[in-house]
């Protein structure tokens, strides 16, 4: 935190002083609200890597020490003895539930996990092998078709109503994009089943017979949804915010949350992950991608390294590589990739070019190996992302619209075009 609560600024022979905002935690931020008016120019910060867009209470990260906190609990703690519906509550409300509230909470998600039969009729329009982030990103925005015109965005019950509906449809949404690319008949909620479990019989449940869940398997997805379940204003909660400024429909904001997620260089890197580690082979292989991921003049980057906060390690990442050991232990998976991610880990890590840039593995580094030991297809694995990051999304549209006085976000540019010129007629051209 700054020391100075204001700092002062010359231009010319004019000073100005921009007020210095405090947090309760982490950095402080000047106030350049006034800039444009005292100076005539704006700030110019390419892919926002020092500009808090807005105040916020509901994570905090503190990328040199690794630190995540939801609501100021740590991960750690989160981990190891929450459920994810329990964060999901957390995001949403600001503390942990009581018994009472946390009962009621669970039967209105589990009372809003079924889809409108006509929006299943959206599905038979895809082709068989969309992809199912295309699918889920145009399934949510067709939500705000279902609930639109009784919806006031200003009313704080409708606003709860919103993100209940959200966080229980979204695995029913996610588990049809698969079951639709593989031909299966879509399954229904069993409301009998906690939110995790519930969400793997929707996915692998047939009508044929009952699914027999191994209890390992759905400890081990609430824990990935309890890390993926917030990350502050990162790429996808920034674009949930952006729309949502513009008044828009929650369900259309959050499908715009879902496209941005999608980006390799964002949710899609735990997909490209695996692709990566599948391409790489065998251990033999991994100084060779070492040496790829080195030259400039070669796109390739080592998937799952390097993040634009955590430049120690990635708290996230710290759990979910002890975790991916003992789950591929209990569920009795052999997976020869695990092996190549260790080597490639042990590589990057001790090499300088690793070392001086402060990449380490992130999230999504170990994740997609749980995923397909839990039998989760490649191409759902952002969708997983996304039924999780849902719990935050929301509870960020839902603080947009409790504080007071936001404003739409419009941010400026520094314009690089032709100065003003004539139109030429085409015979003159
Ligand atoms: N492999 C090789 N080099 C890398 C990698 C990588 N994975 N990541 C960054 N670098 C290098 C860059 O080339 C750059 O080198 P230079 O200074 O010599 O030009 C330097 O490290 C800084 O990289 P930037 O791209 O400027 O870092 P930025 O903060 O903008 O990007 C990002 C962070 C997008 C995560 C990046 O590290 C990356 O592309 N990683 C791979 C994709 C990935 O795993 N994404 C998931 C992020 S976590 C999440 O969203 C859930």
């Amino acid at each position: 935190m700054s020391e100075f609560d204001k700092i002062t600024l010359t231009a010319g022979d004019k000073s100005f002083a921009l007020p210095v905002l405090h947090p309760t935690l982490g950095q402080s931020c000047v106030d350049i609200a006034s800039l444009p008016k005292e100076t005539g120019c704006f700030t110019f910060d390419p892919g926002f890597g020092a500009t808090a867009s807005t105040r916020s209470a509901i994570t905090y990260i503190d990328g040199d020490q690794g630190v995540l906190l939801y609501r100021g609990y740590p991960i750690e703690q989160l981990a190891e003895k929450s459920s994810f519906l329990e964060v999901a509550y957390l995001l949403l409300n600001g503390e942990l539930p009581g018994s009472a509230d946390f009962a009621k909470f669970e039967h209105e998600v589990s009372h809003h996990t079924m889809m409108h039969e006509s929006l299943k009729h959206f599905f038979r329009g895809f082709h068989h092998d969309a992809h199912p982030m295309a699918m889920l990103a145009a399934s949510v925005a067709s939500l705000s078709a279902f609930y639109h015109d009784d919806l006031n965005v200003d009313d704080p019950a409708d606003r709860k109503m919103a993100a209940i509906r959200l966080i229980a449809k979204m695995p029913t949404i996610a588990a049809a994009c698969y079951r639709y690319s593989i031909g299966w008949p879509m399954g229904f909620p069993r409301n009998n089943l906690e939110y995790v479990e519930r969400f793997l019989h929707m996915m692998f449940e047939v009508p044929s017979e009952p699914l027999q869940m191994n209890p390992v398997a759905a400890k081990a997805l609430d824990l990935l949804f309890i890390l993926h379940a917030d990350h502050e204003q990162n790429a996808s909660t920034s674009t949930v915010r952006l729309v949502g400024s513009t008044g828009a429909n929650p369900y259309a904001s959050i499908a715009a949350g879902i496209t941005a997620l999608w980006g390799p260089a964002h949710g899609g890197a735990n997909e490209a992950v695996l692709k990566q580690l599948q391409e790489i082979g065998s251990a033999d292989n991994v100084a060779s991608a070492v040496l790829r991921a080195k030259d400039k003049n070669d796109p390739f980057r080592l998937m799952g390294f390097g993040h634009r906060v955590y430049k120690n390690f990635d708290p996230r990442a710290k759990i979910i590589r002890e975790m991916c050991h003992k789950v591929l232990a209990e569920l009795g998976v052999n997976d020869p990739l695990l092996e190549v991610a260790m080597r490639l880990e042990e590589a990057a890590l001790k090499d300088d070019y690793f070392v001086e840039r402060k990449l380490y593995p992130n999230v999504d580094f170990y994740s997609g190996i749980i995923y397909k030991a839990l039998g989760i297809p490649t191409e759902m694995f952002t969708v997983m992302f996304a039924i999780a990051r849902t719990a935050g999304w929301i509870a960020h549209w839902i603080e947009q619209h409790e504080t007071p006085g936001a404003r739409i976000g419009r941010p400026r540019q520094l314009y690089t075009g032709h100065d003003v010129r004539d139109y030429v007629g085409i015979d003159q051209r």
